[in-house]
């Protein structure tokens, strides 16, 4: 790939060597100081035929080509949303076996989410996006932003969380970081891909107030405010249609109400037919294989549907040049603001900085759920720390998917531990159970051995015994990479902790010792045992240097300020997901996808408990420090055309921390049935013991609004709101009446 650089610098340089009145006169396509439209027409005039349709496929498993002829060179795609994957070979998902691209693997996308702050998803995106420029990649196949409609979502790990504004706000300058670099961000999966299970046949059906309420607001942000410059279109059908060439999705809503002047991109394979790919909004059709899905492993790339049946069609007339035109166009744009850009980018990788920053916004994204004093872990000196679980060793980056990851190093919070505690305590780790024994991914190792022949029975008892002389015992538990868990393809059965934790935790718990339990996991788990143990920490995925994350957060260097960015229900019925029909999805008479309704609208997360008066373990927006915070002298008044709440937040505890300060607005005077709150804007705050500051948070009408599917636009009805200030969506600190 390094030739196209050079094949790039040296036309470059060949215009550059011209005299500034040659330069003129040569190729605008080339002059990387001519306007992008001037440059993108100018290319789009000067190609064939054949040399435009070449450019809207791929010409292997991860590239869609250039137009060599013209000096224009292919662009070059890379998973995934939270590090660079490893170099395949032309055709194949398993790695190739470079000995240079393991790279720095950055926390899962619901741990950046979790930190709630808007600075650090900037500083995640810049990073991220000088490892894809490093490595000389064009379009990142992230972030995904789907929502959280069901906790057994297999890539909720992958995602934001079950809010569309607080993914909306932590997509943007995530999508502005990596950008910056000349690296496109692909935001994924374009839309109502809500879960894993048959996701390549399964129908959305969703009404058009929730689809603008709840499951298009983060991906509008994401074009409109984070000036995205591809979309992923996802494997589902939307009401009917292939969402990698829908037309309502991807040319009515994306290209004609948003004006997306991007790339639509199909998800690897999710391109399903001729003539809709030829006029229904896909830009590039990416896959495996010939035709995407099957298995035949011909490379016959020209077999692809918007290949030879392209060529086909717009030598006939049943598709339009002009089709065509608008396609190689975005293609051209892409290319010409990535690999061609005027400034040119050279990124960095596996940085002491990027390595830095995977640790901060991994620590900044723990939950401290609960804590009755004994986090910070206090260890006489000399005493016995028991670490309990799998999780404490097991290797968690390989593995989930295509965002599996080959890095540099992984740090485990067993390791971590030993490192924090050398000298201090004796620190021993029981494994507690066996859960998942892999540790390869796509030709990618851990190096790890976790066969372990033990019983159940005796890995419990085992545990247990090491815990009587134990000065504290630390649980380090939850899910994995492995199918139906955390993992793309397959979704969760049930939030219950699998292998036997529950009991395991709870037969720790009768020992009397002081006891923290860490659930690391990328999607909600049920806590039964949350009464009995002392503390509890949400912990993630949270990548290379996810132990030392996890034990900055422990041992106190680093004070908790990450909240849920989704609920953490009591059990999986308690949730708005209560027929086959609503999920995974039915069959029906004549019809040969699955149907999945979305009959409960705009209900799902908080919007559904809070409203329905449904008790959870842990809400939405919760998150506990080892400071104390106050909220006093709240207010509201109309600024311009909206208005302002103000607030006083006071640092009352004994240690610097940062609390997130959250605006709900409620509409209790609605002609339709609303959420009895909805997150409208929140700001993370850090402040020194006893520091206060005064907190301001602006909204306008939008706020208000809801959409009227009927009218096909938003409303906000005169009458009577809330603005409710608080610190999670359970703990409101402050109730302020207005209306409109
Ligand atoms: C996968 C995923 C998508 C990924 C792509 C390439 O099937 O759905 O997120 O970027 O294919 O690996």
């Amino acid at each position: 790939m390094r030739h196209r650089f050079f094949v790039a610098a040296a036309a470059l340089l060949l215009v550059l060597s011209c005299s500034p009145k040659k330069r003129a006169d040569g190729p605008v396509y080339l002059n990387p100081e001519a306007p992008l439209e001037e440059r993108v027409q100018d290319a789009l005039q000067r190609m064939t035929l054949e040399e435009k349709v070449a450019i809207t496929h791929a010409q292997s498993k991860f590239s869609s080509a250039g137009v060599p002829r013209l000096g224009i060179p292919e662009l070059w795609h890379t998973d995934g949303p939270h590090g660079i994957r490893p170099e395949v070979l032309w055709d194949e998902w398993d790695q190739a076996g470079w000995t240079n691209d393991s790279c720095t693997a950055f926390p899962a996308l619901v741990n950046l989410a979790a930190t709630w702050d808007r600075e650090l998803s900037r500083l995640y995106g810049d990073c991220i996006g000088q490892e894809a420029k490093y490595r000389e990649k064009d379009i990142l196949l992230g972030p995904g932003i789907n929502m959280g409609r069901t906790p057994l979502n297999g890539r909720t790990f992958e995602y934001m969380g079950e809010d569309p504004y607080l993914a909306g706000q932590l997509v943007v300058p995530y999508i502005q970081g990596v950008q910056a670099n000349g690296v496109a961000a692909c935001v994924k999966h374009f839309a109502v891909n809500n879960q894993e299970t048959k996701r390549t046949s399964t129908n959305s059906i969703v009404d058009d107030r929730t689809l603008y309420e709840i499951y298009l607001p983060a991906f509008k942000a994401a074009v409109k405010e984070g000036g995205a410059w591809a979309i992923m279109g996802s494997y589902n059908l939307y009401n009917g249609q292939f969402n990698c060439h829908n037309k309502k999705l991807l040319c009515d809503i994306l290209k004609d109400e948003w004006g997306f002047d991007g790339v639509v991109v199909s998800d690897w394979g999710g391109c399903r037919d001729d003539d809709e790919a030829a006029a229904n909004g896909l830009d590039i059709e990416m896959g495996t294989w010939t035709n995407g899905l099957s298995g035949n492993a011909s490379d016959s790339y020209s077999n692809y549907h918007l290949a030879k049946p392209y060529l086909e069609r717009l030598r006939d007339g049943r598709a339009s040049e002009e089709g065509l035109n608008d396609k190689a166009s975005r293609v051209l744009r892409t290319i010409f603001r990535t690999s061609m850009a005027p400034e040119q980018h050279f990124g960095s990788f596996t940085s002491p900085e990027h390595f830095a920053a995977a640790r901060k916004i991994a620590a900044d994204g723990l939950v401290l759920l609960k804590n009755d004093g004994t986090l910070p872990l206090q260890v006489p000196q000399g005493g016995k720390l028991l670490i309990v679980g799998e999780n404490a060793y097991k290797m968690m980056v390989v593995g989930g998917g295509s965002s599996n990851l080959k890095t540099k190093y992984e740090v485990i919070p067993l390791d971590a531990l030993h490192e924090a505690f050398d000298g201090k305590a004796d620190v021993v780790w029981e494994r507690g159970y066996v859960g998942d024994t892999t540790t390869v991914y796509n030709k990618v190792v851990t190096g790890q051995n976790l066969a372990d022949s033990r019983s159940a029975e005796q890995l419990t008892a085992a545990a247990v015994a090491s815990a009587q002389d134990a000065s504290c015992i630390l649980f380090i538990g939850g899910l994995n990479k492995s199918k139906y868990q955390d993992n793309e393809g397959t979704d969760r059965e049930d939030i219950v902790l699998p292998y036997g934790q529950d009991a395991l935790i709870e037969a720790l718990a009768a020992t009397g010792k002081p006891m923290v339990v860490v659930n690391i996991s990328g999607s909600p788990c049920a806590m039964p045992w949350a009464d009995k143990v002392n503390a509890i920490v949400q912990g993630w995925y949270g990548g290379s240097e996810s132990g030392h994350a996890l034990v900055d957060v422990l041992t106190g260097a680093v004070n908790p300020s990450g909240k849920l960015p989704f609920t953490m229900p009591l059990a999986l019925a308690d949730g708005p997901l209560k027929t086959p029909r609503q999920y995974p999805g039915i069959k029906e008479e004549g019809n040969k996808w699955w149907q999945e309704y979305y009959d409960e609208g705009v209900f799902i997360g908080y919007r559904w408990y809070d409203t329905k008066n449904i008790p959870v373990q842990y809400a939405f927006g919760h998150g506990l420090s080892y400071t104390s915070f106050e909220l006093a002298d709240a207010s509201i008044k109309r600024s311009g055309s909206g208005w302002t709440v103000s607030a006083t937040l006071r640092n009352t505890g004994e240690v610097a921390g940062a609390e997130v300060v959250q605006l709900y607005i409620s509409d209790t005077e609605a002609s339709v049935e609303r959420p009895s709150k909805e997150l409208k804007g929140f700001e993370k705050v850090y402040l020194g013991p006893g520091e206060s500051r005064r907190i301001e948070m602006s909204f306008g009408k939008d706020a208000l609004s809801f959409f009227d599917a009927d009218k096909h636009e938003w409303v906000a009805e005169p009458g009577e709101f809330h603005a409710l200030i608080g610190f999670s969506s359970a703990d409101i600190k402050a109730d302020l009446e207005f209306s409109i």
